[in-house]
């Protein structure tokens, strides 16, 4: 090699380096450099969901000509708005957000739509407010309902203890999943084939087959896990401590996603007074699918995370090249109709787990021991 060559090859690589570096900056972003077009806030990466998003987003956007970047708001809605702040100032024309707490993300919102921003809410709906131009969601009545449902197709006799647990009362998902599987499991407890285990405000409304938003809360309010797994298990032993011999045996448990399924099966599990339990979950966390084939949790509702994340792009480019996206529906936030865009999802126990998640390829079967 020459001493001009050697001094070429080596600006190309020092060149390729500054490329590389520039390009890793920008933390979860892709495209080449420059401004930021589509912002993406997701909640936090302390549940499984979120971080199945952001891996879903980061396949989708590889190889895009558009500029994106993700944010995490950890859990916290002040740093939620910092992050949105941080992407106007990047210059984001579409804003995909997904609040911690529907209603205190109303603020963020605004600030985009005064800078002209086009805001979509992903997954779960900003509420109380008008900034918010679409929604682009998976079917979550449809959640509870299936969650409802499978409990009905697997009791075992009459009189069988049901328990409940919900969401967190900040998200409207969590009223969402709750009435659709109170929809489904109300006449069932009206009849006499499940009785109402741990909650008391459940049991007051329990001829209540179509319950307002404030009946709802005041079950929610004592069943509620927050998404958190730890409360979860402590709200399961303290309950399970509290029990009398009828409230144990064969039960059925309506547990909201699988973080708290888990950790709701594992308590139950323990409990010697607890001969068998049936329990639910949703988002397909590949734990949760693991304990489907251990028999350890039922069922999962899998929300193919691929799809949203297509629909929400799909939609922002749609309003950078300038055109109307296509919505299916609308969902009334409290203050105004936001145009929607919905998803079905799928139920999935050890029957067809296989089928769903390996050969749909959502996940490996070397991911899984026991398949
Ligand atoms: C909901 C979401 C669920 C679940 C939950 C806990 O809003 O729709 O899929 O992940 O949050 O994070």
């Amino acid at each position: 090699m020459t001493k001009r060559f050697k001094g070429i090859a080596l600006l190309l690589v020092v060149m390729m380096f500054a490329t590389l570096a520039a390009a890793c900056s920008n933390n979860g972003t892709s495209g080449s450099g420059g401004s930021v077009s589509v912002g993406i806030v997701l909640p936090t990466k302390d549940e499984p969901r979120w971080v199945q998003d952001e891996q879903r987003f980061k396949d989708a956007l590889s190889g895009t000509k558009y500029n994106t970047e993700i944010l995490f708001s950890q859990g916290s809605s002040a740093k939620e708005k910092e992050n949105v702040e941080t992407l106007l100032n990047k210059g984001i024309k579409v804003l995909i957000i997904c609040p911690q707490d529907g209603d205190a993300a109303a603020a963020a919102v605004e600030e985009a739509k005064k800078d002209g921003v086009t805001v979509i809410s992903y997954d779960r709906l900003i509420t109380n407010t008008d900034a918010v131009d679409y929604y682009v969601t998976f079917d979550s009545l449809a959640v509870g309902a299936a969650q409802g449902q499978y409990l009905i197709d697997h009791s075992k006799g009459s009189g069988q203890p049901l328990y409940l647990y919900a969401g967190a009362a900040t998200d409207n998902n969590a009223f969402l999943f709750f009435q659709g599987a109170w929809e489904v499991l109300q006449p069932k407890i009206a009849d006499g084939t499940f009785k109402i285990a741990n909650s008391s405000e459940a049991e007051k409304l329990k001829d209540t087959k179509d319950l307002t938003r404030d009946q709802m809360s005041s079950i929610i309010g004592q069943v509620t896990t927050n998404w958190d797994p730890n409360e979860a298990k402590n709200k399961a032993q303290t309950h399970l401590t509290a029990a009398a011999a009828d409230m144990k045996g064969d039960v059925v448990i309506l547990a909201p996603n699988d973080g708290t399924s888990r950790s709701i099966a594992d308590v139950f599990g323990s409990d010697s007074a607890i001969t068998s339990y049936v329990i639910t979950g949703q988002d397909a966390e590949q734990a949760s699918i693991q304990y489907i084939i251990d028999g350890k949790q039922s069922m999962t509702v899998f929300k193919d995370v691929r799809t949203l994340v297509k629909d929400a792009m799909g939609m922002a480019v749609e309003v950078l090249d300038g055109k109307t996206p296509e919505t299916t529906g609308s969902y009334n936030n409290g203050s105004a109709d936001i145009k929607a865009k919905q998803t079905d999802v799928i139920v999935v126990d050890k029957e067809n787990v296989k089928k769903e998640l390996i050969d749909s390829e959502y996940y490996k079967a070397s991911d899984f021991t026991g398949l």
